[in-house]
């Protein structure tokens, strides 16, 4: 199966997958980045973890040995102390630089499986597995990072995913909230790049369960391909990637109060 988009990066060209039931093809569609490494830990979330742990697992086995990390759901999770657990669990499975991590989960989970790959052993692969609508922004461009007490996504690293496997089917046990959460970061790809965009989105999406649809596919396509654009215009953010922060500063001060 052909990648849906190929992103450039400084650390090379990455593989984006966007289809239904992909997941359970990680390991077969994977299979050149996982051929010479050790072993596969995925990290993922309580909630994703029930969901999908099982299977995704079982997608990897037959190509590398398997280790597990689940963590509480919820932002909390981007924590020192959360942080801390990662290498520790992959240092007590014999985890070594040539194995690989699997964020499987929202942006939670990839910021910090994608930070724990960054930092473990001076930095090892990563393949982000984006399961909310919301990832769509955060499983691409390779910002990683936990929050510090002082401020969010304080303390982190660019790393670039080796691929990111987006199985639109994951998204169905969504709860709204999360739709319209990452729906709201499809209407800032489309602000921030045409006015073409944003029409084709008033036009397609009148209610969440327009999003619930056989149109997903495409329109994740397109506003991954927004994000794509900026970060490899600007991978570090000293200047356009600026753009995707549209709302944030705003946005950031409403969640502290
Ligand atoms: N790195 C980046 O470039 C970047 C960009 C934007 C946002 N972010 C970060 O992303 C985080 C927010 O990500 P998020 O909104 O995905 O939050 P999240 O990862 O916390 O997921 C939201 C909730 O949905 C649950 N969930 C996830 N997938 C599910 C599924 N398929 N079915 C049912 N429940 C599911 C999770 O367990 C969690 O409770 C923030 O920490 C933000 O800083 C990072």
């Amino acid at each position: 199966m052909e990648p849906t988009l190929t992103i450039r990066s400084s650390s090379g060209e990455y593989p984006i997958w966007v289809g239904a039931n992909i997941r359970k093809q990680a390991g077969m569609l994977l299979k050149d980045i996982l051929s010479g490494k050790s072993k596969v830990l995925i990290v993922t979330d309580r909630k994703v973890g029930s969901a999908y742990l099982t299977e995704v697992s079982e997608a990897f086995a037959p190509f590398l040995p398997v280790e597990t990390a689940v963590l509480p759901a919820g932002e909390e999770t981007k924590s020192f102390t959360q942080y801390e657990n990662l290498p520790t669990k992959a240092l007590e499975k014999g985890l070594d630089r040539q194995s690989i991590i699997v964020a499987l989960g929202g942006g939670v989970i990839g910021d910090i499986a994608g930070f724990m790959a960054a930092t473990y052993m001076r930095g090892i692969p990563f393949i982000q597995m984006p399961t909310t609508l919301l990832a769509h922004d955060s499983s691409v461009g390779g910002k990683t990072g936990i929050n510090h007490p002082l401020g969010k996504n304080m303390v982190g690293a660019f790393h670039q995913p080796k691929a990111v496997l987006y199985d639109t089917n994951t998204l169905l046990t969504l709860p709204d909230e999360e739709w319209r959460s990452g729906f709201a970061e499809m209407i800032k790809h489309a602000y921030i790049s045409n006015q073409e965009f944003v029409e084709l989105l008033k036009k397609k999406v009148q209610s969440i369960s327009d999003l619930k649809s056989d149109q997903i596919k495409d329109l994740l396509t397109r506003s991954i391909q927004v994000k794509a654009d900026i970060v490899q215009d600007d991978e570090k953010e000293s200047g356009v990637r600026g753009y995707l922060n549209f709302g944030h500063t705003l946005g950031h001060a409403i969640e502290k109060t």
